[in-house]
């Protein structure tokens, strides 16, 4: 036991000195490919320039580029820790029938954009996200009937009022903030209801 130890250090310590010479070849890689002749060091000459191009090119480009963008990216991603990207929740969730682009399908799926109910009273909209919406209703002069799900049990208060926020904020639309107090204050009302609204129930509503 006690020579095979013994025995073992030098192979050891060869190990070591194998691997520290590997990566200094490594790092002395592009002058001494270069310096090699063409026939031997074909392939890796073609490697090493090219990795060493990119390292090059890199940091310039996106120093060049992007700096400031950058830099808001993560002070916005900072700040925005804790709160849902309404962006996101809405490519996620909403997205798929109401579209990218917020105008919906005609004849299928009522638009967001420039749509009366988006911009208007939160007490509707919340309550369209939270139990869904059921029969005809009317979106920009155009008749829809149809049914949306609810999101009440997938989405939390603060994703509702983040995805509502973005909508009442994109392509044109200028309704106001809503806050997830306001959306649990909703929730809270509403908590016996099962059924998606109609859109004469919600007339009602204020
Ligand atoms: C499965 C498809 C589908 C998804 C997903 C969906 N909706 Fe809808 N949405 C509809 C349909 C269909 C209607 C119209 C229902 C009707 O005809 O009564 C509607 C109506 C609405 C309305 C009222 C009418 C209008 O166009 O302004 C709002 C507001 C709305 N949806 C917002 C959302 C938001 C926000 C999300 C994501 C959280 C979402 N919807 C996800 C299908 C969907």
């Amino acid at each position: 036991m006690y020579r095979s130890v013994q025995s073992r250090r030098p192979y050891r310590a060869a190990v070591l000195t194998f691997a520290l010479a590997a990566s200094a070849c490594v790092l002395f890689a592009p002058p001494m490919a270069g310096a090699q002749s063409k026939t031997t060091a074909k392939k890796s000459t073609v490697k090493t320039s090219k990795s060493s191009t990119k390292a090059a090119t890199k940091p310039a480009t996106t120093s060049a580029t992007k700096p400031t963008t950058t830099a808001a990216t993560t002070t916005t991603a900072a700040a925005n820790a804790q709160q849902p990207d309404g962006k996101q929740v809405y490519s996620t969730t909403c997205a798929a029938c109401h579209q990218v682009t917020g105008e919906g399908v005609p004849g299928v799926y009522p638009p967001l954009a420039g749509s009366e109910w988006v911009n208007g009273d939160e007490a509707k909209v919340v309550r369209i996200v939270l139990h869904g919406l059921t029969g005809p209703v009317e979106v920009a002069g155009e008749t829809f009937n149809s049914m949306m799900p609810p999101w009440g049990a997938t989405l939390k208060d603060a994703d509702i009022a983040a995805v509502l926020t973005y909508v009442r904020s994109t392509w044109g639309n200028k309704g106001a903030p809503i806050t997830s107090t306001k959306v649990a204050a909703i929730r809270a009302a509403t908590t016996s209801r099962t059924m998606p609204w109609t859109s004469a129930e919600l007339a009602t509503v204020k």
